[in-house]
């Protein structure tokens, strides 16, 4: 039976999903998005921004005028309206990225989408990258990057644990090990039950070319395309309008 991923899958990955910001493949992926950026006051939109993760990211490191977070998943806008704190100008909205956007044509230069593409249901991704385009400035980019189907939990753990001995050391990085195992064993559990609701074709990890394709189907240039990150397990890609 097909059936889409709605709220209630969402509420328990969000219960575990922050331990993933601990993971060094994981902030290497927002690291790469955030260098694709142009460094001027810009308006951007994240769709799919479940708890802000990547919004904070940029609030953090770049100068931005508005940032704008939309996810459908109440649990996610809750936990992200919680870490606002005093940082200016961000606003989380509910938003289904299925449907057509409030948001005026030409709205935004930047337009980011991390982890998202790869939850939809194939058939709904051409759209949204058309919304997408129109919402964007002429010049506007976009930046995605999702899952591929080279998606390998174990490989992201062996680079961060590489990574962690060079830059905390070996009993440092072996005791934040296991408490993070519980928490992002759940994570790619979740992500296998998304990629196992495939089985009607409905879902599907990214694979080579596909973005290249939806971009080019709604007519960006593109700039980047598959170039590997969250060690080796997405594939990060650039367009502009
Ligand atoms: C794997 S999470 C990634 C979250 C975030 N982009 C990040 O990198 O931390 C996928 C997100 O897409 C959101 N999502 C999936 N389908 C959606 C839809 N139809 N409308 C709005 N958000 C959706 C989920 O609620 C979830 O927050």
């Amino acid at each position: 039976m097909k059936y889409e991923l709605e709220e209630k899958f969402w509420l328990k990955y969000f219960n575990v999903y922050d331990a993933l910001v601990n993971l060094i493949p994981y902030q290497n992926v927002l690291e790469d998005i955030i260098s694709l950026l142009p460094s001027k006051n810009l308006k951007i939109l994240e769709t799919g921004c479940g708890t802000g993760n990547l919004i904070f990211y940029i609030a953090d490191n770049v100068k931005y005028k508005r940032l704008v977070g939309v996810d459908y998943s109440l649990a996610a806008l809750t936990l992200a309206n919680k870490k606002i704190e005093n940082r200016k100008n961000i606003i989380f909205k509910y938003a289904d990225i299925r449907q057509h956007f409030v948001f005026k044509d030409e709205e935004f230069e930047v337009i980011v989408m991390n982890n998202v593409l790869y939850t939809l249901p194939v058939s709904k991704r051409q759209d949204l990258i058309h919304e997408v385009y129109r919402m964007l400035k002429p010049g506007g980019i976009f930046i995605l990057s999702n899952i591929n189907i080279h998606f390998k939990p174990m490989l992201i753990y062996k680079t961060h644990i590489l990574k962690s001995i060079k830059k905390k050391g070996f009993i440092v990085t072996i005791t934040q090990v296991f408490q993070l195992i519980y928490p992002t064993v759940m994570i790619f559990y979740y992500n296998f039950l998304i990629k196992k609701s495939n089985k009607g074709g409905l879902y599907d990890f990214i694979k080579q070319g596909e973005q290249a394709d939806l971009l080019r189907n709604s007519k960006f240039k593109i700039n980047i395309n598959d170039k590997l990150t969250y060690a080796g397990s997405a594939f990060l890609s650039k367009g502009t309008k």
